[in-house]
């Protein structure tokens, strides 16, 4: 799955959006993880640096070419081990039950069907395990969200989408929310791309 321009745009834009108040947000997202962990949709590794030490081994999954190369590279400075795999959130390398954590991050937005990649997180969890999420997700306002959505917004950002309710596709693919921070990023000025969600979730008992 290639989008050569965006993975070239974004590999420059990330470092300068971390400077800018991602870096942060990756922090909090990874802070106290530990074990085994699966990351879907790496990019160029983005995360890869904020691994706490306690973490032993990271599954990067990155369909994207030019993105898994950078990731590659990421990974060989990263504090902790992390592999860097071909593949696809809908359709993960690993078997029921046997990871600690999967780590979303700016990626719930780009794939294909929500749905079919939290069931995957979902199965790949062990049932103490933790769902890790940060997405910019669906706000006002929706209806300029919609219509670039319908529009030129996906063919620009690699297939991303800006107005998807990701809190409900979470609970809804059987997960219990336990932590949820809802904010602007940016906090001021016209982004369609600006509500964001960043939190944590189990698997909900029995599902
Ligand atoms: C905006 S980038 C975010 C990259 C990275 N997670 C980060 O936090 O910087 C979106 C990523 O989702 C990936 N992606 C798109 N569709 C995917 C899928 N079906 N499965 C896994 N990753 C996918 C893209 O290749 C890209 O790396």
């Amino acid at each position: 799955m290639g989008h050569p321009l965006f993975a070239r745009i974004y590999t420059r834009m990330r470092p300068r959006l971390d400077e800018y108040g991602v870096r942060e947000h990756r922090q909090r997202l990874l802070a106290g993880l530990a074990g085994e962990v699966v990351e879907i949709g790496a990019g160029d590794g983005g995360n890869f640096a904020h691994y706490p030490p306690a973490v032993t081994q990271v599954l990067a999954v990155e369909p994207e070419p030019y993105l898994r190369s950078q990731a590659e590279h990421s990974a060989t400075s990263a504090p902790v081990p992390v592999q860097v795999v071909d593949g696809i959130a809908d359709r993960l390398p690993l078997a029921d039950s046997s990871v600690d954590a999967v780590v979303a991050s700016l990626v719930l937005c780009s794939v294909p069907d929500q749905a079919t990649a939290l069931a995957e997180a979902h199965r790949v969890l062990r049932p103490d395990g933790v769902l890790r999420f940060y997405e910019h997700v669906a706000g006002t306002p929706g209806r300029t969200q919609r219509l670039l959505d319908a529009t030129i917004y996906p063919a620009l950002s690699g297939g991303c989408h800006l107005h998807r309710d990701t809190t409900a596709a979470i609970t809804a693919a059987g997960f219990t929310i336990t932590e949820l921070d809802r904010f602007d990023f940016p906090a001021s000025g016209f982004n369609p791309a600006a509500p964001h969600i960043l939190g944590r979730a189990v698997r909900t008992a029995g599902a």
